[in-house]
């Protein structure tokens, strides 16, 4: 049976779009069921409308608090009865309530080899620390920041003109595949998540 997927995004959307197509396409089993977005504004939003799947917008400013923000996430997230969550460009930490909820169920990809260069603006990290091999990495989300457990990792090369601009470019290519990859793999109850380790993806041909 196809996987409820709920997207949290907060901008521009494109492995969002990666992750709807593949599921449109019938590469995933699965479905984006909704899309939370913390900002009114994201592009991401035009993008459910065009799917005709429901878009929640929850902006942090509206809320007293953190606790009264991440009170109205969940709430929302439970609403769809997702079986995995996929944080795609979604700029906030999620709450520790979120994560409890959906153990080993919510995914995150971020645009560096973690566990390097977390946070914001890992592919200017990147560049600026002069590293000649730069990526992405899907993972699950822990409590920490762009931290869990490693699902899949995609090298690409830095050369030495690179700007952030002309990094992130290259990395943006290979995230769309690598999260689709990942997504299927969740999608076909492949993965297998032992302590900080997942297997389930890159097991050797026999
Ligand atoms: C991607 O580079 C993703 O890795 C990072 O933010 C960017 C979002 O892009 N977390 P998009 O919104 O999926 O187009």
């Amino acid at each position: 049976m196809n996987k409820k997927i709920l997207i949290f995004a907060s901008g521009r959307g494109s492995n969002a779009e990666a992750i709807h197509e593949a599921c449109v396409t019938g590469e995933v089993r699965g479905e984006v069921v909704g899309v939370i977005c913390d900002h009114h504004e994201a592009q991401v939003l035009q993008r459910a409308a065009r799917w005709g799947v429901p878009a929640v917008v929850i902006e942090k400013k509206d809320y007293a608090d953190k606790a009264a923000f991440d009170a109205a996430i969940l709430k929302a997230a439970e609403s769809f009865s997702p079986d995995l969550i996929c944080l795609a460009g979604y700029m906030r930490i999620c709450g520790e309530n979120l994560i409890h909820a959906f153990p080993n169920r919510i995914l995150n990809i971020h645009p560096a080899l973690l566990p390097s260069f977390r946070g914001l603006h890992a592919q200017r990290q990147a560049v600026e620390a002069g590293v000649k091999v730069a990526g992405c990495t899907v993972h699950f989300v822990g409590t920490g920041l762009d931290d869990g457990p490693i699902i899949t990792q995609v090298a690409v090369p830095v050369y030495d003109d690179d700007t952030e601009d002309t990094l992130s470019a290259r990395i943006l290519e290979q995230e769309h595949p690598a999260y689709v990859r990942a997504v299927k793999a969740f999608c076909d109850d492949a993965l297998c998540v032992t302590r900080h380790k997942v297997t389930g993806m890159h097991a050797k041909e026999q």
